[in-house]
């Protein structure tokens, strides 16, 4: 396994030998969330990615990928949530490989008319394809997003605007594949099996990213070989089941907030998937941390203060994954002395190594327990990889805190105020 995790002075922090003894306490629901045998009432489908990924399938994403390409300029993929973070992140970590004559713009996950107007005008000033992306088809924002992007869709291409939408949706009543068959769009499966946040190896995921250029090939090798590693490594090696614990551990020990760390604004949408993946899957009870991101060096800047000094409440996670640019070196600055001669000669990518290192040991050396996750590069099988070992350690994290990783009833409470608020007809 190339990925490594390190627990950093974590351990130190939470007594070296807790996790062990919390591994061993917790043996039973761990070894359950390994075999795939907790919760296991038919959401587990990104669990066994060979099923999930049956060529049948593979093979109609190359199909509709191929055909986006050769008729738009600009897809736009609207969705929200579990439906876009996965995509949003693949596409954005790797931009700067990608090579395609499709380029990907997300819509319909506000309600700003504002942005959605924006939209409206890239289908007024491009050849563009619509993927609209709904487990249940009836969250607002992509919902009205799709509403009007199709308008502006039928006035532009008339009566073949439909061979322009692709519709990533589930089958049943009312939902997606219904609306598809009857107007003609082109579908592609929402497996049933799968939910929104866990769906990135999916379709979902997929589908955008194959049409921005993204190697979903290599994407999914990568991830199938983190599964197939993950769940042949034994209990108390397995670096899923002891981020699980660490991060766990340190909640009961004070620390409520976990911050991934990342010092590539390229991975920002990664972390923001993240985010939703862990809130959504583990904010059920007052035990869970509470996750978020800091995108450094920036935020070193701005929360690194309160990180230093502030309230002994933050755990970080420092992503070790990065961009390479070997080439990339810095030039004297002749006839201009800027007092940066000190960096005379060096490649650049040591200065974004400089800044890790630096706010890890600052960080720790403080008591901020810091956990690691070391990526050797940033490439679609690196990223698959990582996709399917974050969703794993989020599984046993809520099988460890004993709540459903795959329901998320509270957002339902803000829905239901939107309808009343804005007078839909709700049955019950
Ligand atoms: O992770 C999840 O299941 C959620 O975040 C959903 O993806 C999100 O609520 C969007 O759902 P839908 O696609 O049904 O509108």
């Amino acid at each position: 396994m190339d990925l490594v995790f390190d627990s950093k002075n974590a351990r130190s922090l939470i007594g070296a030998d807790a996790a062990r003894r919390r591994i061993l306490a917790d043996r039973s629901p761990i070894e359950a969330a390994l075999r795939g045998e907790a919760w296991n009432d038919g959401k587990l489908g990104w669990f066994s990615l060979a099923e999930g990924l049956s060529s049948p399938e593979f093979q109609k994403i190359l199909d509709e990928t191929a055909c986006v390409r050769g008729m738009a300029e600009t897809m736009i993929v609207i969705g929200i949530g579990g439906s876009n973070r996965g995509a949003m992140a693949a596409i954005r970590a790797l931009h700067r490989s990608l090579k395609s004559p499709t380029r990907i713009v997300f819509a319909g996950d506000s309600l700003s008319g504002e942005e959605l107007m924006e939209a409206v005008e890239i289908v007024k000033r491009e050849s563009v394809v619509l993927n609209v992306i709904a487990k249940d088809f009836n969250t607002v924002e992509p919902g009205i997003g799709f509403r009007v992007l199709r308008k502006a869709m039928m006035e532009k291409y008339g009566s073949t605007y439909n061979e322009r939408i692709v519709a990533t949706g589930s089958r049943g009543p009312g939902q997606l594949f219904e609306l598809a068959r009857e107007q003609d769009w082109h579908f592609l499966d929402f497996p049933e099996a799968i939910g929104g946040r866990f769906s990135v190896l999916s379709a979902v995921g997929l589908f955008p990213m194959a049409v921005a250029g993204v190697d979903i090939a290599e994407l999914a090798a990568g991830a199938r070989a983190m599964e197939s590693e993950l769940k042949a490594t034994e209990l108390l090696s397995n670096p899923a089941v002891s981020y699980a614990v660490d991060r766990n551990i340190l909640f009961s020990k004070g620390f409520a907030v976990e911050s991934l760390v990342i010092f590539e604004p390229d991975l920002v949408p990664l972390a923001r998937w993240w985010v939703q993946l862990f809130a959504e899957t583990e904010g059920k009870t007052q035990n869970a941390i509470f996750p978020t991101y800091f995108s450094y060096s920036e935020d070193l800047h701005a929360v690194g203060q309160y990180v230093q000094q502030g309230t002994r409440c933050v755990a970080e996670t420092f992503l070790k994954l990065f961009h390479e640019n070997p080439d990339f070196v810095i030039e004297k600055s002749e006839p201009v002395g800027d007092g940066f001669d000190y960096l005379d000669g060096k490649p650049f990518d040591e200065l974004n190594l400089a800044v890790y290192a630096a706010a890890l040991e600052a960080h720790a050396k403080d008591g901020v327990p810091c956990l690691e996750i070391r990526c050797p590069r940033l490439d679609a099988r690196r990223l698959g990889g990582l996709f399917y070992f974050f969703m794993f350690a989020c599984y046993i994290s809520a099988n460890l805190l004993g709540v459903n990783p795959f329901n998320q009833d509270g957002v339902e409470n803000y829905k239901r105020n939107m309808y009343r608020l804005l007078g839909k007809k709700v049955q019950g």
